[in-house]
């Protein structure tokens, strides 16, 4: 794989530095219910306070919203990022997706976002496949170089790609189907076992697009409705009663998973199995975590819902490696080239 340029290379001695990352963590009632992606930001803001950047301008997205939205200001992890760097000359600018081009990787949105400044340094792994102004555009605008978190994401996730230990087990799971469904084609093939639950489980029950066969569950925490107090019941997974959800996996589908998990030696996991953010509907996702850190092998866990289960659980040290990328990781993994990676000189 090709290395993009370090910003340990980059002369950053009184410049005034860009540093896109990825500073979108899940928030609930405006609160960050995970900062996983706050402190894995850190090492590089810290390398160039260190070596003398006279300003340091810290951009991310926060969220999908559509322009302007107060639910979505930047605010909250400001200010947490504020507490675990204080230094003045950090400061953090207002969600990217507010500014109109952004999501467009218009130019003219890169060249406002880099005026008055000198270098360039993206950080931002778990955005690294997105072409946006703030990944991309801006790497062309500005001498541009690779932030410690992003080359050590590509480091570990390229293991992966290279002769694994088998049995090789692929988990994934979550409700951005259509994010995961094209990398899983592409990513399943290299796989001894691919298990597949949450939302995503359900598209690949009705019609299984893959050329190869994926463990499914076969119960499912039932929900009469989408809401966490909903009335609930296992059910079976292909039996659902009449306009009901399934929002976990079922015990007997946590049992067959993890031990499918546990019997591996390289795990990739991205995804949780359910709603579980909402405790009651928790069970499937923590049963794979648990079952993921029990693996003595090569491990990888992706993707903003399953990290959290893992720190969650204080797993974080039992696993080889946590990834801030969920979508990114996938698409590393599939093979493809990541737009904010390859706008970034090589090393
Ligand atoms: C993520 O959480 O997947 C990344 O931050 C990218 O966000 P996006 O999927 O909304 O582009
Ligand atoms: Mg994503």
């Amino acid at each position: 794989m090709r290395l993009p340029r370090s910003v340990e290379e980059a002369p950053v001695k009184s410049k005034r530095v860009l540093v896109r990352c990825d500073l979108n963590v899940p928030l609930e009632d405006g609160r960050i219910a995970d900062e996983t992606r706050i402190r894995a930001a850190l090492p590089t803001l810290e390398l160039l306070l260190e070596r003398g950047a006279s300003e340091i301008v810290v951009c991310s997205h926060l969220g999908r919203p559509k322009g302007h939205d107060p639910a979505f200001e930047v605010a909250p992890v400001a200010a947490r990022l504020g507490d675990l760097v204080s230094d003045d000359r950090l400061r953090v600018l207002e969600n990217t997706r507010f500014l109109h081009g952004e999501t467009e990787n218009d130019p003219e949105t890169a060249r406002q976002l880099a005026d008055g400044l000198d270098l360039y340094v993206n950080d931002a792994f778990g955005s690294a496949h997105r072409a946006h102004a703030s990944t991309e555009a801006v790497a062309h605008v500005l001498p541009a170089y690779a932030g410690l978190l992003l080359l050590a994401e590509l480091e570990h996730l390229e293991r992966l790609l290279e002769d694994v230990e088998r049995p090789f087990v692929l988990v994934a799971g979550g409700a951005k189907v259509e994010d995961k469904l094209g990398v899983l084609k592409e990513l399943g093939g290299r796989a001894d076992t691919v298990i597949v639950g949450g939302k995503m489980a359900e598209e690949l029950r009705d019609e299984n697009p893959l050329d190869f066969a994926v463990e499914l569950p076969s119960d499912v925490v039932a929900a009469a409705s989408f809401a966490e107090d909903a009335e609930s019941r296992v059910a079976p997974f292909d039996d659902l009663p009449q306009g009901w959800l399934g929002l976990d996996i079922g015990p007997e589908t946590r049992a067959r998973f993890g031990e499918l998990v546990r019997g591996a030696s390289t795990v990739f996991w991205n995804g949780p199995m359910g709603v579980f953010e909402w405790e009651r509907f928790a069970e499937g996702t923590k049963a794979v975590a648990e079952a993921v850190a029990a693996v003595d092998g090569y491990t990888v866990v992706g993707g903003g819902d399953s990290v959290r289960a893992v720190s969650e659980l204080g797993l974080d040290d039992e696993v080889s490696w946590v990834s801030t990328g969920g979508g990114a990781s996938l698409e590393l993994l599939e093979g493809k080239e990541l737009p904010g990676v390859a706008a970034i000189p090589s090393a």
